[in-house]
C-alpha cells in the first residue's frame, strides 16, 4: 500500500504497547481489503492522554483502539457509547465521525464469536472465570448477558472478585453469581461447563504454570484460556491431553480486531475467513507471537 495524502490513519493508544500484535493484524486487514489506511501504535503517558485525544480529532484520525490502562479513562472523552461498552463499562474501540467520538467494546463480542463459530451456546451454562481484571470483567458481563446459568469468579485478590460479582448482580440479579480465591475448595468443579482463564498465569515468563488443576473438572468441560502468548498454555495442553475442548486466546484477539475494523470501515467483512487466514499466517510465520 502506498501512503499518500488520502491515507486514513487508525491508531492504538496504551501503555505499554511495545508487544502489541494490533498493528500487524490491522495493517494486514487494510492491505487485504484494499483500504488506503494505516494503523500505528502509540505509547501514551497519562499526563498527555487528553492532548492526544484532542489531537486525534484535529488531525482527522478515523478511529483508534484503546488498551491498558486507558479502557475506562477514555469514557470521559466520548460522545456516545455502544450497548456493549456500556454493559462492560470499558471501551476498546473508538470511531471518530465528523468530530464525534463513539465508543465500542469488541472484546466481549470477539469472545462470543469464538463460541458462535463452534456452535456452542452460553445459555444456561455454569461458568467459572479465573481472574477479575479488565479482561475478566468484559467476559463475565458478556456471558451474563448471553444468559449463563451461574457465574463463579475466582481471583488472587478476593476483594476484586467480590467487586466484579457485585457488578454482575447489579445488572443480572437472576444469575447465580459467587466469588472466591484461586484456591477455593467449596466449589462444585464437576458441575462447571466452561472454565475461562483471565489471569496472567501461563503467560511468559510463567509459562510452566497452570492457574488451576484440570483434573478437578468433568471431562465435558470446555477450557478457554484468553492468553495467546504462548499460543498453547500449559492449561490448554493439559485440557487437550484429557480430550477436553480447549480454546486458546488467538481467535478472540483476531475477532476483536476484525470487529473493530467493521465498525471503522462501516461495512461487513468476511471475518471468519479473514480470521482463519490471519491465524494461519501467524502460526506459519510465527509473527511476533512468541
Ligand atoms: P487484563 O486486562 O488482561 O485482565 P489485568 O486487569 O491486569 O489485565 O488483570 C490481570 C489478572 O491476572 C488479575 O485477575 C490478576 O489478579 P489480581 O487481581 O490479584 O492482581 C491476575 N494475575 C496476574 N498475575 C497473577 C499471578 N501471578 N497469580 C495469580 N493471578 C494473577
Amino acid at each position: 500500500m502506498k501512503v499518500n495524502s488520502l491515507t486514513k490513519l487508525y491508531c492504538l493508544i496504551g501503555n505499554p504497547i511495545v508487544k502489541s500484535l494490533s498493528p500487524t493484524i490491522h495493517n494486514y486487514i487494510f492491505d487485504k481489503e484494499k483500504e488506503n489506511a494505516v494503523y500505528m501504535a502509540f505509547n501514551i503517558e497519562k499526563k498527555d492522554f487528553e492532548n492526544v485525544i484532542n489531537s486525534f480529532k484535529a488531525i482527522n484520525v478515523k478511529g483508534f483502539n484503546v488498551t491498558i490502562p486507558y479502557k475506562i479513562d477514555i469514557i470521559n472523552f466520548l460522545d456516545e457509547l455502544s450497548y456493549e461498552s456500556e454493559l462492560i463499562g470499558a471501551v476498546n474501540t473508538v470511531k471518530i465521525d465528523n468530530g464525534k467520538l463513539i465508543g465500542y467494546n469488541t472484546d466481549g463480542l470477539g469472545f462470543l464469536k469464538t463460541f458462535e463459530e463452534r456452535n456452542i451456546s452460553l445459555k444456561g451454562k455454569n461458568i467459572l472465570i479465573l481472574g477479575a481484571g479488565g479482561a475478566a470483567q468484559s467476559i463475565a458481563l458478556t456471558v451474563a448477558n448471553e444468559g449463563a446459568n451461574s457465574l463463579t469468579i475466582l481471583n488472587r485478590t478476593v476483594s476484586k472478585s467480590e467487586i466484579l460479582v457485585r457488578k454482575i448482580k447489579d445488572k443480572f440479579p437472576e444469575i447465580e453469581s459467587s466469588y472466591g480465591s484461586l484456591n477455593e475448595t467449596y466449589i462444585d468443579f464437576k458441575n462447571i461447563d466452561i472454565l475461562i482463564n483471565c489471569t496472567s498465569i501461563g503467560m511468559y515468563p510463567e509459562i510452566d504454570k497452570v492457574p488451576i488443576e484440570i483434573n478437578k473438572f468433568n471431562k465435558n468441560v470446555i477450557v478457554y484460556d484468553i492468553i495467546y502468548k504462548p499460543l498453547e498454555t500449559e492449561l490448554i495442553k493439559s485440557a487437550k491431553k484429557e480430550g477436553m475442548i480447549a480454546i486458546g486466546g488467538l481467535d478472540m484477539l483476531l475477532y476483536q480486531a476484525l470487529l473493530s475494523d467493521e465498525i471503522w470501515l462501516n461495512r461487513k467483512l468476511d471475518i471468519e475467513k479473514i480470521k482463519d487466514t490471519l491465524k494461519r499466517r501467524i502460526l506459519l510465520e510465527n509473527v511476533e507471537v512468541i
